[in-house]
């Protein structure tokens, strides 16, 4: 009994000295005053909207590492990428992703993102990787077609589009083309049908709330779950959609042939049953859609939006693309063959995903036992570091002295080695073992997209003055107000195809 005072004694000097030394190290970091002490300096940039480009600006002024928490820590150097998401050993996801999850009654149906556990997020990738592979995207290929020629028909037949209408309805309709072989008829009916849109927007806005407060939000929507039904009608209708499909597949009294995405997870569900459990069918459908709706939209919008104002960037792009037409080296609709051999689309591509920054957010990491060297310092276990693709894709020593200018020649011009530098730092699909799995998918709807309307239309700004702005709270960079474009139909050699 009187060694329980002695050693209780002894635990918190130990944590307490801990404690100091963890301070003593992180110390050296620069960083607000307040951040030192708590969470709350990043949490009010976060909910003020202005996170990245505060963050940029501390890193600008004082290096490439700033401590934004206690124990929070933002990378500001493109060479330490692979270090933060290096996978031996690997550093697992920080607390922001506890809330990527939707919740049926208390059972959480996280998807990939929201999967904290990693020996899981592991075997589940290993098994439904294959449905996201490159020859996987071209057999969805006509999917993808279908989407991409309904958005030129419909931009074809007005003078003026507003693309953060139109565009948000080709991406949920392509992504549900892929998802599930139908089409919800957005670009048909012209509206967000049953605020599905609306649900995702909320969503990822949410995220910036989850990633203030990420632990208080889990449990509250965890426990919300229990009340309101589904997270949503987003999760509803992949909850219809899953079990009636299952249902289909039950009557055929056979291994499912995967015809889509949908088809894929649940002959992975058939033939893995212990990795992937029903309600993974239905996290993975259902983030399937989030993650890959808006963040495609405002890609293509963003990289609309540059190109219009970089008017000879555009017209470069549309030579190549009508030289390839003239020399009969390129069908309508392309073929993603057809397109891969375009070396400007490429790099408008590449440009447009440094450019976009469609992620909001350091990609949070936890330093793994023994803690680690980033930057020349030692980081304690526990801390939470994370890149930001705001400081990154601006890096002058990495993408050259006009970083902060839109300029797709910079992919072009680059050595071979100094290209590959380029894209082994960028960020925009992430890094490491958590890379997006979609985006191949990604890839491939915005090229065709974007090409095909540039094969078929002349477009220009409605308005020259005009902005895209990005106000809104949210985890993406979401365009928060209507931009048109004007829109013409081409009548040259393309007029018939
Ligand atoms: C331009 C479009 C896209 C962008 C910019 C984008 C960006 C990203 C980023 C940055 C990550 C890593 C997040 C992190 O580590 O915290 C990620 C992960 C992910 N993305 Fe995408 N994405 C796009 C399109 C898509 C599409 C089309 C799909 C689905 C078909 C998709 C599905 C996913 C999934 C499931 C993950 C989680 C992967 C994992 O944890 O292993 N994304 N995405």
């Amino acid at each position: 009994m009187t060694m329980l005072p002695v050693a209780a004694a002894c635990l918190g000097i130990t944590i307490v000295v801990q404690i100091i030394i963890i301070e003593r190290r992180l110390a050296a970091i620069p960083g607000p005053f307040l951040a030192k002490f708590t969470d709350y300096w990043k949490v009010y940039h976060l909910l003020k909207g202005d996170y990245g480009e505060t963050i940029y600006s501390w890193h600008q002024r004082h290096g490439p590492m700033i401590r934004t928490g206690p124990r929070h820590i933002s990378v500001g150097d493109p060479n330490e990428v692979s270090r933060v998401y290096q996978i031996k050993p690997l550093l697992h996801k920080g607390n922001m992703y506890k809330g990527v999850v939707g919740w049926v009654k208390g059972k959480n149906v996280a998807g990939l993102e929201g999967m904290v556990d990693e020996v899981e997020h592991t075997n589940v990738k290993r098994v439904i990787a294959p449905a996201f592979s490159w020859r996987s995207v071209l057999n969805y290929e006509s999917h993808i077609n279908n989407s991409a020629e309904e958005l030129v028909k419909n931009l074809e037949n007005r003078d003026f589009v507003d693309i953060n209408e139109w565009f948000p309805y080709w991406a949920i309709d392509s992504m549900n083309n892929i998802a599930f072989s139908t089409d919800m008829g957005f670009m048909k009916q012209a509206t967000d049908i049953g605020g599905t849109m609306k649900t995702i927007r909320a969503f990822t806005s949410v995220w910036m709330y989850i990633f203030a407060f990420p632990t208080v939000f889990m449990w509250f929507a965890w426990a919300l779950s229990f009340f309101v039904g589904p997270s949503g009608k987003l999760v509803a209708m992949c909850l219809e959609r899953v079990s009636s499909r299952m249902e289909e597949k039950k009557k055929e009294d056979k291994v499912a042939t995967e015809v889509d995405l949908l088809d894929f997870y649940i002959k992975a569900r058939q033939e893995h049953p212990d990795i992937i459990a029903h309600e993974r069918v239905i996290g993975m459908t259902f983030t399937t859609l989030l993650a890959g709706a808006d963040t495609t939209a405002f890609n293509l919008a963003w990289t609309v939006y540059y190109l219009l104002k970089n008017p000879a960037a555009l017209r470069c792009l549309q030579e190549e693309l009508d030289k390839a037409v003239l020399e009969d080296s390129m069908s309508y609709p392309p073929t993603l063959q057809e397109l891969s051999k375009l070396p400007y689309l490429d790099a408008v591509f590449k440009e447009g995903m440094r450019y976009a920054l469609i992620l909001q957010l350091n990609m949070d990491r936890v330093v793994p036992k023994g803690g680690m060297e980033i930057c020349g310092h030692h980081i304690p276990a526990g801390t939470t570091v994370g890149c930001l693709s705001r400081v990154i894709h601006f890096d002058k020593g990495v993408y050259g002295a006009d970083a902060e200018s839109f300029r797709p020649e910079r992919w072009l011009e680059a050595s071979e080695e100094q290209r590959k530098v380029m894209e082994r730092c960028a960020i925009w699909f992430g890094s490491g073992k958590h890379t997006c799995i979609g985006q191949h998918f990604a890839r491939a709807k915005t090229i065709k997209a974007l090409s095909m309307m540039l094969m078929k239309l002349e477009i220009s700004d409605a308005d020259k003055d005009a902005k895209m702005v990005s106000g809104a709270i949210s985890s993406t960079r979401a365009p928060t107000h209507p931009y048109y474009i004007k829109v013409k139909k081409r009548d040259v050699y393309l007029a018939e195809a």
